[in-house]
């Protein structure tokens, strides 16, 4: 979590200090409990540094009453507290002993107890809670040795230096009085890119930071430090070898991650949900309509020994993943597992090199998953990511990748990304079928025009529904205890549908297999308990249609309030339901890209109504950097 902006120019001037702000305000929603900035230019003595307690808002006043000096570089840091309680004293920047350096610090450092131990028994003093500081007092200590040994200054040797002391998972950035003009970064199990512009750098825990400025961009690998200065870009080693560079051009531009006139990002991306799902098909077909991977860069031949699919992923990832499920099982016939990803790796796990590990994730840096597809790959499994982040860890360390093209992703519950995932991973099922031959190419174009078609359905959803999933929410907006039930591919959806109430709405609910209510939640329901049920098709299935109207018809008769996601034309919905969501006709396997866009905005319509930050739910980040 936390978010790191770096910036380095050839003249002085306000400029660090504007791109250090507009990048935390793009990647506030990485942490949001405190931020801070950081100046160096020709003639300090000491950085100058602001940091406020808060939204960022509060920097921003901070530094309008106290304005800081015109400079030639700068760091800003957005905080999400592990390592102390937010506060002033607590946020970032850092400080060496005399102040000549400052650095900001995403991650965990696992051994700055020790490390506080040994400094402080030379004499230094401490006075935040904080592991970063630590590593400002350690840099300092290694960047003076460096000078008492040389004569000159160098941040980029010091930095490497401490880099190989510190355990954990760190994202740094650092400056140096007697270095103006010079970021050096470091990154070991944290995200960070690197921005080419023309006589500046920039720096960022995803490109957001600084797409506003390049779309040019370098991903920075594990182990890695760079040092930017101006234009000069260097990126090398914790050893201090040059490494290959990988270059790429970010494929959205600054507007995408503005809200564009809606009330908060969450409302603009639910409203991007049929778009998420027609970029992510586009181009994936060759003149005959076969589906055409090339981007995965496995072999064919490999991808027709694979056995079984095992699917890690985490919260919404984790529920698009079981979606996947039912379809890739009955499209391609191998067993496809879904297991939360910090569940994984500590189960002994069955993988063979006939296995492949799918790891889903929006941001491309959540730790735990992360970690799941490092054991994989340990275990000789071949590992492909679904991914929305460009530049990101989870691509980066994986065999292969799939990008779902949702465009960025800014509020912290997920909606757009999830329906996008959903139609990645359903072409890569379809895929496997065409690679390995077991269904028809005509029963892969109906399934691929179904998909096609999503689009318009889920916009009609949009266009039809929400004044009438506004009222609900404002009517149950002083409810608790919601239950919402699905089966089949409606159980993940009712999964997400409880996830997108509690996080944002902070409303206590819970998604269920329905088939389990007599199983024991059923004793929860009484007069007036919110169950909100998806209910199948029943064109497609009717046997699951008729148990799943037997569930509401249970749960009314003991005084439930109930809500049905059903289709045009359902027989039996509106008859027993207090109200009905309805969504367009579609197949069974393509209904969870309309079923739970009436979840997404039913969360975010309980969360306006009970005054939340919709974007930026309370003890929330977007990327769990942090295992
Ligand atoms: O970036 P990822 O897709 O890997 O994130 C996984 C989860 O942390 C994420 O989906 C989380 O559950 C969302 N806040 C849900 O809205």
């Amino acid at each position: 979590m936390c978010g790191i902006v770096g910036y380095s120019g050839k003249t002085k001037c306000g400029k660090p200090l504007e791109v250090c702000l507009q990048g935390l305000k793009r990647l506030e929603y990485r942490g949001y409990d405190s931020a801070g900035v950081a100046l160096v230019a020709p003639g300090m003595e000491r950085v100058a540094y602001a940091k406020k307690a808060g939204r960022l808002s509060n920097l921003v006043g901070y530094v309008q009453r106290h304005p800081l000096p015109d400079a030639l570089c700068g760091i800003g840091h957005t905080r999400w507290a592990t390592n102390g309680e937010p506060s002033d004293v607590n946020a970032h920047p850092h400080v060496s002993e005399d102040g000549r350096i400052a650095i900001i610090h995403n991650g965990i450092i696992e051994n700055a107890g020790k490390l506080k131990f040994d400094l402080q028994s030379e004499g230094y003093s401490f006075v935040s809670d904080t592991d970063t500081e630590v590593a400002a007092k350690l840099l300092g200590k290694i960047a003076d040795d460096i000078i008492k040994k040389t004569g000159k200054p160098d941040l980029f040797t010091a930095c490497r230096r401490m880099a190989k002391m510190l355990e954990g998972t760190f994202t740094i950035l650092a400056v140096d009085v007697r270095e103006p003009g010079v970021v050096v970064g470091m990154r070991h199990d944290s995200p960070l890119v690197v921005g080419v512009g023309k006589d500046e750098s920039f720096l960022g825990s995803d490109v957001a930071a600084f797409v506003q400025y390049t779309r040019e961009a370098i991903e920075l690998g594990q182990d890695q430090a760079v040092r930017i200065e101006g234009g000069d870009i260097t990126i090398t080693d914790f050893d201090g070898k040059p490494v290959e560079d990988k270059h790429f051009t970010v494929d959205w531009d600054a507007s995408a991650a503005e809200k564009g006139g809606w009330p908060n990002f969450m409302d603009k991306e639910i409203h991007e949900d049929p778009s998420a799902v027609n970029e992510t098909l586009m181009g994936r077909f060759d003149l005959d309509g076969r589906i055409k991977l090339d981007e995965l860069h496995v072999d064919e031949d490999v991808l027709r020994q694979i056995d079984k699919i095992i699917v890690v992923a985490c919260g919404t990832a984790s529920y698009a993943g079981l979606v996947a499920k039912y379809a890739i099982e009955h499209w391609v016939r191998i067993p496809v597992e879904v297991e939360l990803a910090h569940e994984f790796r500590y189960r002994d796990p069955i993988l063979t090199p006939r296995t492949l590990v799918v790891a889903v994730s929006q941001s491309g840096e959540t730790m735990d998953t992360l970690m799941a597809i490092r054991h994989a790959r340990e275990q000789g499994s071949k590992v492909l990511a679904i991914c929305n982040t460009q530049g990101s860890s989870i691509p980066r360390e994986s065999d292969a990748v799939l990008y779902t093209h949702a465009g960025p992703e800014v509020a912290v519950a997920s909606t757009k990304a999830f329906v996008a995932q959903i139609t990645a991973a359903y072409l890569l099922g379809l895929y496997l079928a065409q690679v390995k031959g077991v269904m028809f190419h005509d029963e892969i174009q109906l399934q691929l025009s179904e998909l096609r078609a999503m689009p318009k359905k889920i916009q009609w959803v949009l266009d039809n529904d929400d004044d009438l999933i506004h009222q609900t929410a404002d009517r149950l907006v002083d409810k608790n205890g919601f239950h919402f039930l699905g089966r089949h591919v409606g159980y993940p959806v009712a999964l997400e549908g409880a996830l997108k109430l509690k996080e944002i709405a902070y409303t206590f609910s819970e998604g269920y297999a329905a088939g389990e209510l007599k199983h024991g939640p059923i004793a929860l329901i009484q007069e007036g308990t919110p169950v909100v049920v998806i209910v199948p098709s029943a064109r497609n299935r009717n046997i699951l249609h008729s148990k799943v109207i037997s569930t509401i018809e249970e749960v009314k008769a003991r005084g439930a309030y109930t809500i049905a996601i059903a289709e045009q034309g359902d027989p039996d919905a509106g008859r027993y339901a207090d109200v009905t969501f309805t969504v367009p006709q579609c197949p069974t396997l393509m209904s969870p890209l309309v079923d739970v866009v009436p979840l997404q905005l039913f969360a975010m319509y309980m969360a306006e109504a009970k005054g939340n930050d919709v974007d930026k739910p309370r003890n929330l980040a977007k990327s769990v950097t942090v295992e």
